[in-house]
């Protein structure tokens, strides 16, 4: 069993990662840190615990992390997760506290006494993964990897040059790309083509389970944002891909490439450059996801959330 620790700003698709981890007999999640992102740090804190309480995984620590970038001020997205971060239906109120320390102290302390490697699942902006690795850099030789969900070789969102996650706090995600622990990329050549489309919903929508029938509508309104702004057939679910990731490897493809992050530019603050074509003769230092196998990754949500149904 891999033991992984989720670092996320909940926001549907962080939500999804959650609920595919936890369901997962090959996963164990040690904990659940937040971060600004989606929306404040106050609400992404209250919607991993809203979450977690959902499917009854009162266990697992949750602990509230940097509100905002390095930096910059924290860059949210309403239009797309709404002004909860999680808009589309009523989650239940927290059944249970979350821990008293920092994220960051958290992921330094769990990480550091784990006896075995641990991987570790950004879905986010980096600034906790980064004041982490500042703050402690012994934990760079004890994670095992980073599979993150963030930035794109061909793709973008937030601008045409960037994607949300690493545009919002570039600055932490040049520290985590440089820091040498093995990294591979989940970004939006992915996670693009990752769509719960919107028959997939209704079937999820008429299965009327405890879980399901939250998450129906939660992934409706989703899908919707996702169709008004980009013309989308259904929900990009980004950040579960990365969890699916470590469940079935091959449900994505990955090449190493050498990747940096455009922090100053103009018009591509927050670029992931992939040097494609090994132009600059760096090494490479990422695995970077270019294909991806959906309907492999529809049957994991699926099964996921069949069986937080049946708990
Ligand atoms: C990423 O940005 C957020 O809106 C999503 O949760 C995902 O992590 C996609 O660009
Ligand atoms: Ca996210």
């Amino acid at each position: 069993m891999k033991c992984i620790l989720i670092d996320c700003d909940p926001g549907h698709d962080d939500m999804m990662a959650i609920m595919l981890a936890c369901s997962s007999p090959e996963l164990k999640l040690l904990g659940v840190t937040t971060v600004g992102g989606n929306q404040t740090g106050e609400k992404t804190y209250l919607n991993a615990l809203k979450t977690l309480t959902l499917i009854g995984e009162r266990d697992i620590p949750v602990a509230r992390g940097a509100d905002k970038p390095l930096f910059r001020e924290l860059t949210v997205a309403p239009e797309i997760h709404g002004v909860s971060g999680l808009d589309g239906a009523d989650l239940p109120e927290p059944g249970f506290e979350g821990v008293v320390r920092h994220a960051v102290d958290f992921l330094i302390q769990t990480i550091m006494e784990s006896g075995t490697p641990l991987t570790l699942v950004p879905t986010g902006p980096l600034t906790n993964v980064a004041l982490a690795m500042l703050k402690d850099p012994r934990i760079t030789t004890k994670l095992e990897r980073i599979v993150l969900m963030g930035g794109a070789v061909f793709d973008s969102n937030i601008t045409p040059a960037a994607e949300f996650n690493i545009y919002v706090d570039p600055e932490a995600a040049k520290v985590v790309f440089g820091s040498g622990v093995p990294v591979t990329m989940v970004g939006l050549d992915v996670t693009n083509k990752a769509l719960f489309g919107f028959d997939d919903i209704e079937r999820l929508a008429r299965s009327n389970g405890k879980v399901s029938r939250v998450v129906a509508p939660l992934l409706k309104f989703f899908a919707q944002a996702n169709k008004t702004i980009f013309g989308f057939e259904g929900a990009p679910l980004h950040d579960a891909l990365a969890v699916a990731h470590l469940i079935k490897p091959e449900v994505i493809k990955t090449r190493r490439l050498n990747v940096e992050i455009e922090t100053d530019g103009e018009l591509t603050r927050g670029r992931t450059v992939a040097d494609v074509y090994g132009v600059t003769g760096k090494p490479a230092n990422t695995d970077v996801a270019l294909e991806v196998d959906n309907d492999l990754f529809k049957e994991l949500l699926v099964q996921a959330i069949k069986i937080l149904d049946s708990r």
